[in-house]
């Protein structure tokens, strides 16, 4: 078996791509590196991998040559990057993966595995949401993801297996680490300032998924008999993971003593709300468990945070924040108008 993990210097990548490797597996990674400097120095280097520095919208066939599974994870995973330009994350997230799937469709890629979001939801006053629920993208990103996802899926057949993965918010530490997700980002305004600053009320209920988890789940999924899983999409995590902001914030300060927690009630633009259905992939995937609760995943990141030794600045300097750092790389006109970058060494 040979795998591809696109995204493989990014969060979930670098993580999915050392599971992989410690299994004893052959692993191609290809991606163009715009985060590559937001790595943790500490962090253990992985054993040896073929690691392709290329724009995903320029993989040929030639870099898919005796691949058997695509893990798809590269993608301009932000919401606020539709400010800066709307156009560039649908051009990546939507039409670099339904390009790449269709290219992989055509040179015998058996599976692909499509990390979507459960972001797409977006404001839902159903109880749950779940594959079959209506979709309220409310932002490029999210719209990007409904739209790859559609017709990614659509080329399934018996030789050609996409999936789509809908994770919930994902949490712990990674070689790539970011903290603009929310949980990283309370643990880590937490230990670093003592400090946990809710702008809204707190209410909204999201799912928050520990990345070792959707590591594992990704490649158990992909281990399944293609017609089980060919055009399905999953909600990626367990009923136990959705979870009330202020609640993930309580969790937090339980864990991390001296923690303050400050609830704003500001009108908060962002109204995205949902608790998502597991209970599909529970059905199909009845062995597989979903190791870390919000309550056992907090603590685990506070220890792999202790055990890092992370240091103020790395939370305060936005070295890990995907946002600044694209802004970084384009006001420095590393990056051109569409995002690919200036000088290709
Ligand atoms: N982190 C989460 O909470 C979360 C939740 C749901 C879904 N996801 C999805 O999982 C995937 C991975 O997310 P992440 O948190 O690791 O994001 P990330 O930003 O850390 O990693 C994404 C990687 O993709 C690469 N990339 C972006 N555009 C590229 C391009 N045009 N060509 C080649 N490489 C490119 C980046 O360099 C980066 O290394 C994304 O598809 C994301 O949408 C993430």
């Amino acid at each position: 078996m040979k795998y591809l993990v696109t995204g493989h210097k990014g969060y979930i990548g670098s993580d999915l791509t050392n599971k992989l490797l410690r299994l004893g597996h052959e692993v191609i990674g290809i991606d163009n590196g715009y985060f590559e400097d937001c790595r943790f120095d500490e962090y253990p280097t992985k054993s040896l991998y073929q690691s392709i520095k290329k724009d995903l919208r320029e993989i040929t066939k030639i870099d898919l040559e005796g691949i058997d599974t695509v893990f798809h994870l590269a993608a301009l995973s932000n919401d606020p990057i539709g400010n800066l330009n709307s156009t560039w994350t649908s051009q990546i997230n939507n039409l670099g993966s339904v390009r790449l799937a269709n290219l992989c469709k055509s040179v015998g890629v058996s599976r692909f595995l499509f990390s979507s979001s459960c972001i797409m939801y977006g404001e839902s006053n159903l109880d749950t949401v779940d594959e079959t629920s209506p979709v309220d993208p409310k932002t490029d990103y999210a719209k990007s993801k409904v739209d790859a996802e559609k017709k990614i899926l659509k080329l399934a057949d018996s030789k050609f297996a996409p999936v789509s993965l809908r994770n919930g918010t994902v949490y712990g530490l990674s070689e790539f680490m970011r903290f603009d997700t929310v949980t990283n980002d309370f643990t880590g305004s937490a230990m670093c300032t003592g400090k946990i600053i809710i702008k809204g009320n707190g209410k909204p209920w999201r799912p928050v998924v520990y990345i070792g988890d959707v590591s594992r789940s990704f490649i158990e999924i992909s281990r399944a008999p293609i017609n089980i899983i060919s055009g399905e999409i999953f909600n990626n995590g367990s009923d136990e993971l959705n979870i009330q902001i202020f609640k993930l914030a309580e969790i937090v300060a339980n864990t991390i003593p001296g923690t303050e927690v400050k609830v704003l009630q500001k009108n908060d633009e962002d109204q995205r709300t949902y608790r998502a259905s597991f209970n599909k992939i529970k059905k199909y995937f009845p062995d597989f468990k979903f190791q870390f609760n919000p309550n056992d995943g907090v603590k685990k990141l506070y220890e792999e945070f202790q055990g890092i030794g992370l240091k103020k600045n790395d939370y305060l300097s936005g070295k890990f924040i995907r946002m600044k750092n694209l802004t970084r790389l384009i006001e420095n006109n590393l990056l051109d108008n569409n995002l690919y970058w200036v000088n290709k060494s």
